[in-house]
This record gives C-alpha cells, structure tokens and sequence, in this order.
C-alpha cells in the first residue's frame, strides 16, 4: 500500500500512542502510511515513551512527536492541543489503554493526547490493547460501552491470541494491516453502515485446474481485489462469506474475521458458490475462473515423458452465468471483466449475455492495474445503462466506489 493511494494522499493523520507494548506495532503503521502519502502527527503519552521513544515516530512520520512537556509550552501560536485537533482529518488511537479507555469514556484530560480528543471533532478510530482479564474488568467494560454513545467513535479489535503476558485470549490489538483497513474504510465513508443486516457473497482468487497433483492450468489472480471487496462489504456492516481460490494465506489474514471458504477449481467454486447462494442479498463474482480444464486428472504426478504434446481440454461451468438463472429479484448480482484493449464492449457484452445486475471491468494490460497490483481502475456499468469511470486508486477504494454505485440505486 503506497503510492496512488486515493484515500490517504494529503489525509492529516493524528495518532497518539498509549502505554502498551502494542506500541511498537503502531510503528509500522506510522510507516505506511507516510508511505501512502498521508500527513502523520503522532502524540505520545508518558507510559507510551517507556516502549517507543518519540524519536522513534518523528523518524517513521518525519514530524516532529509531540509529548506531555510540548503541552506545557507557550511558544505555539495556538495551544497545541487545540491546533492538534483542528489540523487532524482523523485521530487513530493505538494502543487504547484501559486507563486512556476510561478517561475518554469519563471525559477527562489529563495529559496532551486527552485534551486533543476533547478540543478534536473529527471521527476517532481506536484499537484497544491489553491482558485479558484488564479487558473482562466490569469497569472496563462499562467504559467500552459508554464510549459507542459517542459517535464520533469507531473501533477495530481487540483480537484474541497470545498476549505478551502469555496468556491467550482477547485484548491482543489489531494487526497494522487490519488498523489500516478500519482507517481507510472510516476516511472514505465517514463509518457508515449501509450494509448492516445484509448477507455478501464474494468470489476471490484464480481457480486452478489441474492434470495431476503438480500441475495445473491456472491464471495470475492473486485475490487482491476480492479481499478489498471483503473488507470494504465488511466495513459496512454486511455479513460476508468470502469463497476464495487459491489465495496466499498471508493475504487472507488482512481480512480479519469473516467466513471464508477455500476452493481449488472452478467445479469446487461453483459449489460452493450455489451453497451460499440462496441467503445472499449481493454477490460479488470477482474472481478469476479458468474457462477450460485438463480432460483427464492422473492421482500420481505425471512422469514428463508420458505427457502428450496436445492434450484435449474441456469447459469448466460458466459459474456466474449459471447463478444468474437462478438469481431471485431481490438479489444483485455483479460480474467483473477482465480485459486487454478495448474495456466497454466486451463489458457491455458480458453484462448482457451473463445476465448480470452490474459490471466491474478492468484492464489486465496496463501499468498499476489488474492481476496482483495494489492498485486497479475501472469502469462500472449496469443493466440499466449506468456508467462511471473510476481512476487509478487501491483496490479497497475501488471496492468501496462498487459498492457506493450499487447501493445508489
Ligand atoms: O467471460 P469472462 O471469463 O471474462 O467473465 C468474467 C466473469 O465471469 C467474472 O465475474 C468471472 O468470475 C465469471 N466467470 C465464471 N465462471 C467461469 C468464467 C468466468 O463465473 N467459468
């Protein structure tokens, strides 16, 4: 996630780091998002400096840090806490600690960061970190719950796993991908829930049909563009089933926590596909299915010479096609193109024949765009003869920009 971010470009980025370990994960998200050409303050608290030093941040943001002595200084134009939160676009703030946790809860400012979210407006992305039973604390959890009466809140995790006090179980913060995620997707539409209630299906991946257990006839699809669309329906509050093929595991781990269900071929998608079908309010066919597989699968690895020169191929079952004839009409269906050259007439073509409610066509031709590149541009079409042109931007935001074109509707 660098460059031609959309979301990031120029955001003011106000983070303030609590005292937990946790912290030092934040580091890496300081970084990308100086990366993603975002403008990034950070303040720390005083227990945060025990676990990273505002030298630290000030080298990743390449800003100064502002600590608790700055607040106390009278050489600003305007109090810093004030000037802080009038120049931040959105505060992230991680590692929530549970003290930090109360205080916002109560009201209190007590320190620069707390101050600034009271003297801030602008919407609040937190990421709680700390042992389990500081987490399951009755007090605690009162507090977490006072805070959704504000709206101004928004929360990612906390996550359970190994805690560095050794114990496993919740409290464990948010990885940096999935902050990232939360921050972006809460930038780009403001927290909104507009798919709360709603069941998404979403395809993702490059099938991948094989002749014996080694080889395969298989495309470049990395998935890229399937897990932005679960991210993003997932975001915006939809219960998401992501049927993927084929992905890396550690780009599935960006997902967070979302049904997901692995297939290798396109029989296999197809299944699956038709299985999760009938709930589904909105589906979403972005991945890339072979057309053709091998006529004859061998159980143990071909020996080289015994590979015939010409081997005969069949069709695989046109998947989207098929779950188009059975589609109710309170479900949506979209398509994706995948396209060299000319990217409207196929797509209109597609929309057609498949029968679909929509289309996301992109170019697999071109710099910064299609198979495994962070970032893709479209053009989106609808049966209803809707079309708009979407710029280079990351496959998050495109996904976001789907999802704005079929909810306008
Ligand atoms: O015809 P083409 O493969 O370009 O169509 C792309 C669209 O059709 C994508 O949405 C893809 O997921 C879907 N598809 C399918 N089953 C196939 C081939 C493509 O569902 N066998």
């Amino acid at each position: 996630m660098t460059k031609h971010n959309q979301i990031l470009k120029d955001k003011h980025i106000l983070v303030g780091i609590g005292g937990g370990i946790a912290a030092y994960k934040v580091c890496e998200v300081i970084s990308t998002l100086f990366k993603s050409q975002a403008q990034v303050k950070v303040i720390l608290t005083q227990a945060a400096r025990e676990f990273i030093t505002p030298l630290t941040v000030a080298t990743l943001s390449r800003h100064r840090a502002y600590v608790d002595e700055d607040f106390w200084e009278s050489k600003h134009q305007k109090p810093l806490h004030i000037a802080l939160g009038e120049w931040a676009d959105v505060f992230l703030l991680a590692p929530l600690t549970a003290n930090t946790l109360g205080k916002l809860a109560m009201g209190l400012a007590d320190n620069l960061l707390t101050n600034t979210v009271l003297a801030s407006t602008c919407p609040i992305l937190v990421a709680p970190a700390m042992n389990t039973d500081m987490w399951q604390q009755l007090s605690v959890q009162r507090n977490w719950q006072y805070l959704w009466e504000d709206k101004r809140y928004h929360s990612v995790g906390p996550g359970s796993g190994l805690l560095a006090c050794d114990r496993v179980g919740k409290g464990r913060m948010a990885e940096p991908d999935e902050i990232l995620v939360n921050l972006q997707s809460l930038l780009y539409s403001g927290g909104k829930r507009d798919l709360l209630g709603k069941k998404v299906l979403i395809s993702g991946g490059g099938t991948r049909e094989h002749m014996d257990p080694v080889r395969f006839i298989g495309n470049p699809s990395t998935g890229k563009m399937g897990i932005g669309l679960a991210q993003a329906a997932k975001y915006r509050g939809a219960n998401v089933t992501f049927i993927q093929a084929c992905i890396a595991p550690e780009l599935l781990t960006s997902i967070g926590n979302i049904q997901i269900i692995s297939v290798v071929s396109a029989q296999q998608m197809q299944s699956a596909m038709l299985e999760n079908f009938a709930e589904a309010d909105l589906i979403i066919m972005s991945a890339a299915v072979g057309d053709f597989k091998p006529a004859t699968y061998t159980e143990k690895k071909l020996p080289k010479s015994s590979i015939p020169s010409v081997f005969p191929l069949e069709s695989t079952p046109d998947i989207v096609a098929e779950l188009s004839r059975v589609k109710q009409p309170h479900q949506y269906l979209i398509g994706f193109a995948a396209q060299t050259g000319d990217l409207l007439t196929p797509a209109k073509e597609k929309l057609q024949r498949k029968g679909l409610d929509a289309i996301l066509a992109n170019p697999v031709d071109q710099p910064m765009a299609g198979f495994g590149s962070d970032t893709n541009r479209a053009i989106l079409l609808d049966k209803n003869g809707r079309e708009q042109k979407i710029e280079t931007c990351s496959k998050l935001e495109l996904a976001h920009h789907l999802l704005d074109f079929v909810l306008s509707i």
